[in-house]
This record gives C-alpha cells, structure tokens and sequence, in this order.
C-alpha cells in the first residue's frame, strides 16, 4: 500500500475524471443511478469506494441521501470540490470494516472495486459491513468483471490489455491464490516508468456464498446495468443481494 490513500492518492485523484471518460457518460452514469434510485426507494443509499462521486452525486441529485465511504482523501477531496458535493457525507475508512450511522435501502460498490480488496477474508468481510447497514429486504449491488480465465494459455501468467506507442498494459495472475495485478509501463521523454495495482479476482458463485454468510440472498444478475441477460458470455455482471428479513 503506498500510502494512507492507497492506491488512488493525489496523483491519480488529480486525473482520475479525464482517465476513464467514457465511465462519465450520461450512457454509462443513467442505468446505474436509475436502478439504485430504484432499489433505494424511500430510503437512503451508501456507496463502498465513493471516489469523486461519478455515482454518488447524480443519484443524490435525484433526492435519495446518499453516504460514501472511501480510503482516499485526495479522491473524497474531489468529489467535495464538485458543484451538490456537499449533498454527499463521506466517511474516510476501509469499507470491508469501517461503519456509518444509520440504516440503508440499499448499498453498492461499482466499477469492480470488490477487487481492490486482496484477500477472500476482506471480501467476506465486506459483505459483512454492507449487510449490517441494510435493512431487512435492503440490497447490496456488485458490478464486477467475470475474471477473465479464458485469455490465459496453460503456463502463462500475463495478458496484455494495451499495446501502444507510448503505453503496455498487462495483468499478470496467480491463480492458485486469485491474487492479479495490473501493470502499466509508460514512456515519457524516452524514459520508461512501471506502475502496478494488485487485486483479487472473484467469480460470481464465491460472492454468493460471501452473500449468504453474510445472511443475503440473490435476488438478480444481469450482465449490464441495462439489465441484459447474464450469460457464459458475459464479460461482467451487475448482482443484486437482499438481506434476508429476520
Ligand atoms: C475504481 S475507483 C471507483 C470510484 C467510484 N466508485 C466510481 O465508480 O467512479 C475505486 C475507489 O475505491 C476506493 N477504495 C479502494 N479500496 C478501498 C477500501 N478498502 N476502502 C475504501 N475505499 C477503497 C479507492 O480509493 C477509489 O476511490
């Protein structure tokens, strides 16, 4: 861990918006704020890994109170900076772990940041947290790549996912453990610089069993937050649990 902020501190916060453009479209925003202003009803929501608030403040521009928790400063600074940021509460913490007052519709943790925490234990425990914000019939929402097994031959460790002139990108994975990690060599005034994030990949099935230890049950997948079928084809998957009443 680099540092208080972990892997999303000041220099990544600062262009965190502009990296991922395409996540910021009204196209890739609406479905997701349209569902979980859905599930949240007439209550309250609370986003694991709030980040700047590409989710948090347009759901919460459309009434429903919203609650963030996040690790990073830098990123929770943004998001404050933001015209409505202060419509958003943010709690600096871990969300497998870190708790906030009061009872929520519903929870959700997006863009596959249920990878960010490395180990099965901190999964499970994320679970855990979110289930004991909800209340009974409240959801906990996981957008999530299926890991992407297929692209690995037998003996090889590392999938590139970018080739360009100045960047290589590649995942490297362990397979025994889950653990991956994605790499990044970029080339600046001829000078080549590595950077790397490490993750663990979970598979659908395992996060159902991390829901019901946790007392939830599934309640919907889709492969898309337009609430496509999910398939053996799916790259990733929009899950749905309900805490089971009682
Ligand atoms: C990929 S970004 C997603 C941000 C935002 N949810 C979005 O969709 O744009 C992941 C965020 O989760 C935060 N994060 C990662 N691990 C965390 C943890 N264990 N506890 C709290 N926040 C965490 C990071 O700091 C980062 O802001």
């Amino acid at each position: 861990m680099p540092d208080a902020d972990g892997y999303f501190g000041e220099d990544i916060a600062a262009t965190y918006d502009e990296s991922s453009p395409d996540m910021f479209r009204p196209e890739a925003v609406d479905p997701v704020v349209d569902l979980l202003a859905e599930l949240a009803g007439d209550g309250a929501a609370l986003e694991f890994g709030v980040g700047t608030g590409r989710i948090a403040l347009p759901l919460a521009a459309r009434g429903v109170p919203v609650h963030g928790i996040e690790m990073s400063r830098a990123m929770a600074d943004r998001l404050r900076d933001k015209p409505g940021g202060d419509s958003v509460d943010v709690t600096i913490g871990d969300f497998a772990t870190t708790r906030v007052p009061g009872t929520f519709a519903v929870a959700y943790l997006v863009f596959n940041t249920i990878n960010n925490l490395t180990t099965q234990d901190a999964q499970v425990a994320c679970f855990r947290n979110a289930a004991e914000h909800l209340r009974p019939g409240g959801t906990f929402v996981v957008e999530v790549g299926v890991p992407d097994l297929r692209r690995l031959p037998p003996g090889q460790t590392a999938v590139p996912f970018r080739i360009g002139p100045t960047q290589w990108a590649f995942d490297t994975y362990d397979v025994a453990t889950q653990a991956m990690s994605s790499h990044y060599v970029t080339i600046t005034d001829g000078k080549a610089a590595h950077s790397s994030i490490p993750f663990r990949y979970v598979w659908p099935a395992e996060l159902d069993l991390m829901a019901r230890l946790a007392g939830m049950r599934l309640r919907d997948r889709w492969g898309e937050w337009s609430r496509t079928p999910f398939t053996g084809e799916s790259t990733k998957h929009v899950s749905v649990w309900e805490k089971v009443a009682g």
